[in-house]
C-alpha cells in the first residue's frame, strides 16, 4: 500500500508533529512526513523534524502578521508539490491561508484548533471557553477554507473542565487529545 505523502506546517513547539511522527516511526500510521515547514526561525517543531530526520525549512512569512506574503504562499506551494505532499497538516500554523495554496490543495489542508468548533474560532480558544464559563470545550480536525477556523469539521473530541482550571492547565488536558485525534484523523486519509 502506498504512504501518504505529508507536509507538516507549524509555527511552535510541535507537540502534535511529534505524535504523527511517533505513529508513522511505530508503523500506526501509512505516511510519511515529506517536508516540515515552519514561519517562524526558531520554532520547535523545526527541532522536531531535524531529530527525526525530516526535511525542513524556516519559511521567512514577510510584512504580513496574520497571513504568508503572496509571493511567499506561491513558494510554499512549490515546495509542497516539489515534494510530492498529498496532504497539508497544519499543526499550530498561526497563519491563514490564502486562494493560492488553497486551489492547489483542495480538500487537501487541514487544520487543528483547540476549541469544539464552531464555538471559540482564533486564538487561545482554551482561555476563551474559561472565560465564557464552559463546562465541556475539545479539540476539531477540520478542512482548511479561506476564513478563520471555519471549514467543514471532519473529527472532534470532547474535554472537560474542572473547577479551578487555569488557562495553561486546560490546554494541556486539550492537547493530550489532540495528540490521540490528530494522527487517527490523518490515518483516514490514509490508504484511500
Ligand atoms: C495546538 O494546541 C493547536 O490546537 C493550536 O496550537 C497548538 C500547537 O501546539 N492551534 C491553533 O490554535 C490554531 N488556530 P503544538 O505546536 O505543540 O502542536
Amino acid at each position: 500500500m502506498s504512504r501518504l505523502a505529508l507536509g507538516i506546517l507549524g509555527s511552535g513547539k510541535g507537540s502534535n508533529c511529534r505524535a504523527i511522527l511517533e505513529q508513522i516511526r511505530a508503523g500506526k500510521l501509512a505516511a510519511d512526513a515529506r517536508l516540515i515547514i515552519s514561519d517562524v526561525f526558531a520554532a520547535g517543531i523545526l527541532d522536531i523534524a531535524r531529530e527525526f530526520g525530516v526535511p525542513n525549512v524556516y519559511l521567512p512569512p514577510g510584512r504580513f502578521r496574520t497571513r504568508l506574503e503572496p509571493q511567499v504562499e506561491m513558494e510554499l506551494v512549490r515546495m509542497l508539490q516539489g515534494a510530492g505532499v498529498e496532504l497539508v497538516v497544519l499543526a499550530g500554523f498561526m497563519r491563514v491561508l490564502k486562494e493560492q495554496i488553497l486551489a492547489a490543495f483542495p480538500r487537501r489542508i487541514i487544520n487543528l484548533h483547540p476549541s469544539l468548533l464552531p464555538k471559540f474560532p482564533g486564538m487561545e480558544a482554551w482561555a476563551q471557553a474559561l472565560a465564557a464559563g464552559e463546562k465541556v470545550t475539545g479539540c476539531t480536525v477540520h478542512y482548511v477554507d479561506a476564513g478563520i477556523d471555519s471549514g467543514e469539521i471532519i473529527a472532534q473530541r470532547e474535554v472537560p473542565i474542572a473547577p479551578g482550571d487555569t488557562p495553561e492547565i486546560l490546554h494541556a488536558r486539550i492537547q493530550i487529545a489532540e495528540r490521540e485525534l490528530y494522527p487517527e484523523v490523518i490515518g483516514r486519509f490514509c490508504g484511500g
